[in-house]
């Protein structure tokens, strides 16, 4: 027979586990502004949106409100065809991140 020490084991562990993978799915990664620039930089987000994110033609992202997942979403697809779509091949999920937290570094 199974004895209940050995099923709560099992009970705690898959708790924790499930807890554990909730809580993963949710955070997000911490950003790094100086890199963030770098890579704003690099994939040319600066000719539509500015050095800063508010002196281009596309619209004012300096000092961004937005949260990381909408951020993502955005860049993962945009809302217009004017802005491409970066896909995580090209933008990893650190990178978006860094670019976020450069963003929100600016005015
Ligand atoms: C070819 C021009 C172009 C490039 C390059 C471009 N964007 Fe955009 N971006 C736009 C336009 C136009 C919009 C508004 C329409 C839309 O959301 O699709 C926009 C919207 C956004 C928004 C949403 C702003 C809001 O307040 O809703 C974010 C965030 C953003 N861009 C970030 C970036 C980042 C980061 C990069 C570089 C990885 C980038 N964009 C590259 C043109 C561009």
């Amino acid at each position: 027979m199974i004895s209940t020490a050995i099923l709560r084991n099992i009970y705690i562990t898959v708790m924790v586990g499930t807890i554990v993978l909730a809580v993963s799915a949710c955070s997000s990664p911490e950003g790094n502004a100086a890199d963030g620039q770098r890579w704003y930089r690099m994939h040319n987000c600066h000719a539509c949106h500015g050095e800063t994110g508010d002196d281009g033609r596309g619209p004012k992202i300096g000092g961004l409100k937005m949260g990381y997942h909408s951020f993502k979403k955005r860049l993962r697809k945009a809302k217009t065809p004017i802005m491409p779509a970066y896909s995580e091949e090209r933008i990893s999920d650190q990178d978006v991140a860094d670019i976020l937290a450069f963003l929100k570094a600016q005015q």
